[in-house]
């Protein structure tokens, strides 16, 4: 006689990070107002997207920043110290890295952290291959995390600095970055005994218009960018999102001094994800991301209230993008 064995197989364990995910993106579009974290942009195929945005014309950040990297490398190299360790925060593809790595005396250690980590072993497989000297200790995780612990110092390096480009700082509200700064001061002043500190890119107010055209590009990469969200949540949390009915919309807000990005429904439907259904009505959005915008002063505050010192700041000459030392003596 034939017989089939149905065997019972034991669901596998739900890995954290999925169960995290989940669980952020249940909570936020159960919310009045639909918001989705930002930091979730990142699987494989938003990385690519973000370093697509980051080469487009209308996107100034990124060349405004390597542009204060190349010009004033050596400054910044000499208030890191010889022999530091840095820590990257939202490492990515580590392009600006290595322009300050180069400009370094010695560095004697990298300690990139960054929540897409196949993306980060890859591009730091590649970055240990053209610094033979240098310890790289790759970090996959969520550098926001409140209960985040670095490793100890690399032995034998002198100082350890933060690094922390990109203005990633502005998608985080005011708030979050206070905490952030506060919780960066600790970790970075721990066991220092050379010059810490943190060296951060932080973008400007400026034109609305500007700043309109950085997140509305004609290609349409940042839509793409914005969209995929939707994709990875059909796709790791079995979501039913139609992508052609959600709009990416981006705008910036005067009084907050932030850009808003945001999904809108382009008609009242319902989406189902994982056997939960979220009704949206004609033009409601999600809310993923803002980018705040800061004043020179109004960074310096901020990083006073967290414990820092500002050191010292580089801008280009049409005021667009600024780096800034924030010391920790
Ligand atoms: N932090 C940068 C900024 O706010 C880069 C960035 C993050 C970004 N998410 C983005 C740029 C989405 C464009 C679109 O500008």
């Amino acid at each position: 006689m034939n017989h089939i064995i149905l065997q019972r197989r034991e669901p596998a364990p739900p890995d954290p990070a999925l169960r995290a995910f989940a669980a952020d993106v249940q909570a936020g579009l159960s919310a009045a107002r639909k918001s989705l974290p930002a930091k979730y942009f990142y699987d494989r195929r938003g990385s690519e997207l973000f370093e697509q945005i980051c080469m487009l014309p209308e996107y100034y950040p990124t060349r405004t920043e390597i542009g204060l990297l190349r010009r004033h490398g050596r400054e910044m190299a000499g208030l890191i110290g010889p022999e530091a360790e840095i820590v990257e925060f939202g490492a990515g593809a580590l392009v600006k890295i290595r322009l300050l790595l180069d400009a370094l005396d010695r560095p004697r250690g990298f300690l990139p952290i960054d929540i897409s980590g196949a993306h980060l072993s890859d591009a730091a497989a590649a970055l240990m291959r053209d610094h033979p000297g240098l310890r790289v200790r790759v970090m996959a995780g969520d550098f926001t995390a409140p209960d985040l612990v670095l490793p100890a110092r690399l032995p034998g390096s002198r100082g350890r600095a933060g690094f922390f480009p990109g203005s990633t700082i502005g998608n985080f509200t005011p708030e979050e970055a206070l905490g952030f700064l506060r919780s960066a001061a600790r970790m970075l002043g721990e066991g220092n005994t050379g010059n810490g500190g943190l060296l951060i890119g932080v973008d400007l107010v400026k034109e609305p218009g500007l700043l309109h055209a950085a997140y509305n590009d004609a290609a349409g990469v940042t839509a793409a960018f914005n969209l995929n969200l939707l994709r990875r949540i059909n796709r790791e949390l079995g979501g039913d999102f139609v992508l052609e009915r959600f709009a990416h919309y981006a705008f910036y807000q005067p009084q907050r001094r932030r850009i808003e990005m945001h999904l809108v429904s382009l008609a009242a439907q319902s989406v189902r994800i994982g056997g939960r259904r979220y009704d949206f009505a004609a033009g409601e959005s999600i809310h993923t991301e803002n980018s705040y915008k800061y004043t020179l002063g109004g960074f310096h505050r901020l990083a006073e209230q967290a414990g820092f010192r500002p050191a010292a700041v580089w801008t280009d000459p049409d005021d667009l993008f600024s780096l800034h030392w924030l010391a920790l003596d």
